[in-house]
């Protein structure tokens, strides 16, 4: 099975792939609207410190546990742990996919219909009014059927890359649309800091606000840190299986954590000095996107060019992000099914637009969960980042620690760089503290819900 699988071609696609995966709605959308309402710099610091302690081992974890035994989560921790039981962190990470991509593809949904607004000057009529701006996204997206049709085509575009297959679709992919979201990052970032006022923005990015920062914040910043590197659910054990054994795994980890926080920080400099350029409210929450930026994009300057391409910008991003969602769970049923590539992409893809349905339906009138008071949306969204991802991701570092050995996961992340240099109680240190730090975190979510 193993010998016909395919590869990457190139180091720098792999690269460029995995911080495809790992650069997406997260950060241009999720992380700006956190550290606005949390603090700024302070709540970036707690992240960029979780991102270090706690995602960098994680992810080469998951890294090490895909390349050594080319499989998908559920078979990759079978073989490695010889005892069905652990198979069950593999599933785990399927079933999180098969969630965060209903949710996922429907907000990839919204960027691209708003790409399309941008573009067609739709935003004219919004600007400076954020009621107006609120009602418009109001309406479209609890609409019943707009959004679902702008899903459809997200999903669609999914469905075609992933087909094509790992080397010819995602790679080649994730080669062309990597460089032009960092060209079109760039633009805006310089349009955002020469825009007078733009300082107050950088201020709030990057002055720490230490009293803005509560508990709930920290908690935020770890899941977070989960969500924005793709950890959790088995998609860097998907990609990692894809690589051929000579690769050096430290510097591709080190790679994607340094593209995905760049990114991050440079989309955080775009809006909010925008933002505040325009005295708006930075703590807009996640409709700071949606709601504000439509509303300061008419009187910037060249706005009628930024607009649609910061809209652009967001919908790449989620695209390269969502195929590798979209693979766990196609790399699971090629491996474990035996099913075809094509088979496995058209059928999940179909689900994956059922689900998503029924997510973006529940933003309107038709909320399966209303009993429950919660959008099917939020409940989805919150499960994953909040518990099932962390959960996933102290799993597999207790699985390195316990079960597989520190010795494999180290000779796997030193094959090539600080070969031999780095001694294994030193790792294993470093592994049990960002568990007990997973542990921790979830531990207080949940002592919160029952208290
Ligand atoms: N990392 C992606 C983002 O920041 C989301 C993602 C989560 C992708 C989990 C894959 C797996 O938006």
């Amino acid at each position: 099975m193993s010998s016909a699988r395919e590869h990457w071609g190139s180091r720098t696609g792999f690269i460029l792939a995995a911080a495809g995966s790992a650069v997406g709605l997260g950060n241009i959308w999720k992380y700006p609207s956190m550290a606005g309402q949390h603090g700024g710099a302070a709540f970036t610091l707690v992240y960029l410190l979780c991102i270090l302690i706690v995602g960098l081992p994680i992810l080469l974890a998951e890294l090490s546990i895909g390349r050594s035994t080319q499989l998908n989560p559920v078979g990759a921790f079978k073989k490695l742990a010889s005892n069905p039981r652990w198979a069950w962190v593999g599933f785990m990470g399927v079933a999180s996919a098969f969630m965060i991509l209903s949710f996922y593809s429907v907000v990839g949904g919204w960027t691209l219909k708003y790409t399309f607004v941008a573009l067609t000057g739709g935003f004219n009529q919004l600007a400076a009014d954020s009621t107006a701006a609120t009602n418009y996204f109001t309406d479209f997206h609890t609409a019943p059927i707009a959004p679902l049709f702008w899903h459809l085509i997200f999903i669609g575009l999914c469905v075609f890359i992933i087909g094509r297959g790992v080397k010819k679709g995602i790679e080649q992919w994730s080669k062309v649309l990597m460089p032009v979201l960092l060209v079109i990052l760039v633009i805006l970032v310089i349009r955002g800091v020469t825009l007078d006022g733009a300082k107050a923005g950088l201020d709030f990015l990057f002055k720490p606000r230490w009293s803005d920062l509560d508990a709930s914040g920290i908690a935020m910043a770890l899941g977070h840190s989960f969500f924005t590197i793709s950890l959790g659910m088995g998609t860097m054990i998907t990609y990692g299986s894809y690589l051929h054994q000579e690769s050096d795994l430290m510097k591709a980890g080190l790679w994607v954590v340094f593209l995905d926080t760049l990114i991050a920080l440079l989309a955080g400099v775009a809006i909010f000095t925008a933002v505040f350029a325009q005295g708006q409210n930075p703590a807009e929450g996640p409709g700071l996107i949606f709601i504000v930026l439509p509303t300061l994009f008419p009187n910037i300057p060249g706005g009628f060019i930024f607009a649609p391409l910061f809209f652009f910008l967001l919908f790449v991003a989620a695209l390269t992000s969502a195929i590798s969602i979209l693979e766990v769970v196609i790399a699971y049923n090629i491996d474990e099914k035996g099913w075809s590539r094509k088979r496995a992409t058209y059928i999940f893809g179909g689900i994956v637009t059922m689900s998503g349905a029924l997510v973006s339906l529940s933003l309107g009138d038709f909320n399966i969960l209303a009993p429950l008071g919660i959008t099917y949306f939020d409940f989805l969204d919150w499960t994953t980042s909040k518990y099932m991802l962390p959960l996933g991701g102290l799993l597999t570092a207790i699985f390195v620690i316990v079960k597989w050995g520190v010795p494999n996961y180290s000779r796997e992340v030193f094959s090539k760089s600080f070969k031999d240099r780095v001694p294994d109680f030193a790792v294993t240190i470093v592994l049990i503290i960002s568990a007990l730090v997973v542990a921790f975190i979830i531990l207080k979510e949940m002592i919160e819900i029952f208290i």
